[in-house]
């Protein structure tokens, strides 16, 4: 066993309950409880349905991976939470239980950002990240361009979504399509059965100089092509949409991501979050990487999607880092800013 602290990672900031057992860049354990079969018939995730059901989830969670890495809970050396960003209510039920177990075990609680968990839970899998490097985030939730100097203590943002994340993109034009939700992997497998040259949508702030990212005029194109075709009567073909839009997607997040990599002299791109799991931005983004010298590291998907030991590994950084631990009246933030690895 290495000397590394045991850390207790708890992640609550959208629909996901996530609970991580992790030692270093060791995964020990990992347990996720999600509520996302009580969003589907809304079609997006309702806050106060995710918080009830974070509540709920919560004890049972940690137990399961209690037994799952055959560890006791006075093992534990430091308890990590999610403090922000995400749903105001769904954070307080994971922080308020964090500083429960911290005060019964008598172990430091560390308040950390969810977003550069999303980067910190690739060391589980690839070992530790060359620094600095740049990071792509794409969820639900998110679509950031990270340049990350050090994990516990230096990232900056370089560019951000100024209206939808990419996988919001994805779930709308899914359900304009008729698609279920989540309609990531739905588009994803139709795409694979459409021509992308088939039809031309626009590739939002292609170019523009920064690396910000716009997915909403996009998504109208979608609409609008969908709407001519029921009024002309022309039968849509779905996979051709599909690969189209995905396209659009694809290649302007590879393209500003390898772009950033070359303006800051970094040779390592990390892509991660639940569109990570996507087929087309995988295969783009291998080749692009490969064209510019770049090492490409995607944590497999279960480790992309929201979870607890993306949670657990970042609070290893910050205990490595000797940070100090967050007070016992942590609050949460529902917009932490990337610039704070440790919530204070
Ligand atoms: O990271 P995640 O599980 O949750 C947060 O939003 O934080 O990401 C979920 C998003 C959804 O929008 C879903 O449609 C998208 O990731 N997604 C995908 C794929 N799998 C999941 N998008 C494109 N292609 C996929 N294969
Ligand atoms: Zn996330």
């Amino acid at each position: 066993m290495s000397d590394h602290p045991l850390i207790l990672g708890i992640e609550t900031s959208c629909d996901e309950t996530g609970v991580g057992l992790v030692r270093g860049c060791e995964l020990l354990g990992d347990e996720v409880a999600s509520s996302v079969d009580q969003h589907a018939r809304f079609g997006g995730v309702v806050p106060e349905v995710a918080s009830r059901a974070h509540l709920e989830a919560m004890v049972p969670t940690v137990r399961r991976v209690l037994d799952s890495a055959g560890v006791q809970k006075e093992d534990i050396d430091a308890v990590a939470v999610t403090a922000g960003p995400g749903l105001a209510g769904a954070l307080l039920v994971g922080v308020s239980a964090a500083k429960a177990y911290a005060m019964a075990l008598g172990k430091p609680l560390y308040g950390v950002n969810h977003l550069i968990g999303h980067v910190a839970v690739d060391q589980l899998e690839h070992g530790p990240l060359p620094e600095p490097a740049i990071a792509l985030l794409v969820s639900g939730g998110h679509t950031s361009l990270l340049l990350v100097n050090d994990l516990a203590t230096d990232v900056v943002s370089l560019g951000d979504t100024v209206d939808d994340a990419a996988g919001e993109a994805y779930d709308k034009v899914a359900r304009l399509l008729e698609l279920p939700y989540p309609g990531g992997p739905h588009i994803d497998r139709a795409a694979q059965r459409g021509s992308a040259s088939a039809l031309r949508f626009p590739r939002g702030k292609w170019g523009d100089g920064t690396y910000d990212f716009s997915f909403s005029g996009l998504k109208t194109a979608v609409a609008r092509h969908v709407e001519d075709a029921d009024r002309s009567g022309s039968p849509l073909v779905l996979a051709d949409i599909a690969a189209a839009f995905q396209d659009s997607v694809v290649d302007v997040l590879t393209r500003k991501a390898v772009d950033a990599c070359v303006e800051h002299g970094v040779s390592t791109l990390v892509i991660s979050g639940g569109v990570a799991a996507n087929s087309a931005l995988r295969a783009l983004a291998e080749q692009r990487c490969a064209e510019a010298g770049i090492e490409l590291r995607v944590p497999r998907p279960r480790l992309c999607t929201d979870n607890g030991a993306m949670i657990a590994a970042l609070g290893a950084e910050v205990v490595a880092a000797g940070l100090p631990p967050s007070p016992l009246d942590l609050g949460t933030d529902t917009s932490l800013p990337v610039s704070m690895p440790l919530a204070v």
